[in-house]
């Protein structure tokens, strides 16, 4: 069921590599909801990827951008505003990566050069992603931001490597850039600490499958899907949350609430 809650909104959604990918359920639902938008991403993702091909079936472009690189932002931003003709109202940024975990490297023995350009993929580039579009004055009064996060940013999880401190990293930057935009424009930051979901990602953390099982007995109300992800970030896209900000909103089935539960024990 569609509300039209987005109409006339325009974003920038980062990060949607194929149809498993979180933020590709979230583009979708924008446009559902009335907004244009312009998907991004890294420029070895579009030779991998269908980008260009989902972008169209959404009316909308596909922009090659490194989200590390302030020069590539520079021009996704100044080419999203030509296209929109004037500034965004949101922004997703929906990108991870741990070259640890890719390269099969233990929390104990990390290389910390990969550990760093994990961080500056991860989580630096979302405060690159809001410092280029401050400067640019790109965003409209009362815009939204979000990215995704994940629950190893509190506590500890097997098999995650780095991306926990990228985790813990990327929610800080939204609670103290959420402040200076809050301040300056009324722009709110927040993130969303997702469920394990089923994508590229996801699935290249070992144990995945282990993992996915036990959150989805754990949780109360299950696993939060990708689908359902995407409705609580319209949600937080829409004026409905106007007054939600710098905060790590959790979107998991309760998992993060629960304690013990007398199934798992058995
Ligand atoms: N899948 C899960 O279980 C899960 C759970 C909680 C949070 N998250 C987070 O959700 C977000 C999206 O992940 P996903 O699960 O949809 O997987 P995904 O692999 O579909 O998305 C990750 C995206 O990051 C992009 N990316 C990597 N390096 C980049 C760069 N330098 N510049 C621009 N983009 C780059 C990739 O191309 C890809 O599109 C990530 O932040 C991830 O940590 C995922």
């Amino acid at each position: 069921m569609n509300y039209n809650l987005l109409k006339g909104k325009k974003g920038i959604i980062f990060g949607a590599l194929d149809e498993n990918s979180i933020a590709w359920h979230v583009a979708k639902k924008c446009v559902d909801e009335g907004a244009q938008i312009v998907l991004t991403n890294a420029p070895v993702a579009f030779r991998m990827g269908k980008i260009e091909e989902m972008a169209a079936s959404l009316n909308s472009v596909a922009i090659p951008a490194d989200a590390t690189s302030m020069e590539d932002l520079e021009q996704l931003f100044k080419k999203s505003m030509e296209i929109f003709g004037g500034k965004v109202d949101f922004i997703l940024h929906s990108i991870g990566m741990s070259l640890n975990i890719r390269k099969n490297k233990e929390y104990h023995d990390l290389n910390h050069d990969w550990m760093l350009k994990t961080f500056d993929i991860s989580a630096v580039s979302f405060h690159k992603v809001m410092q280029t579009a401050d400067k640019l004055d790109a965003i409209n009064d009362w815009g939204s931001i979000i990215a995704l996060s994940y629950i190893a940013a509190q506590r500890t999880f097997p098999y995650y490597g780095e991306m926990a401190e990228s985790k813990a990293l990327l929610e800080s930057f939204a609670r103290s850039f959420g402040a200076h935009l809050g301040k300056t424009k009324k722009v709110r930051v927040n993130t969303i600490s997702q469920s394990p979901t089923i994508t590229t990602a996801g699935s290249g953390v070992k144990g995945f499958d282990m993992f996915y099982k036990y959150t989805q007995n754990m949780a109360p109300l299950g696993n939060a899907d990708a689908d359902a992800c995407a409705d609580y970030c319209v949600l937080l896209f829409s004026d409905l949350s106007r007054m939600v900000t710098m905060q790590n909103l959790y979107h998991d089935g309760g998992f993060s609430s629960m304690g013990m539960d007398p199934t798992l024990m058995d």
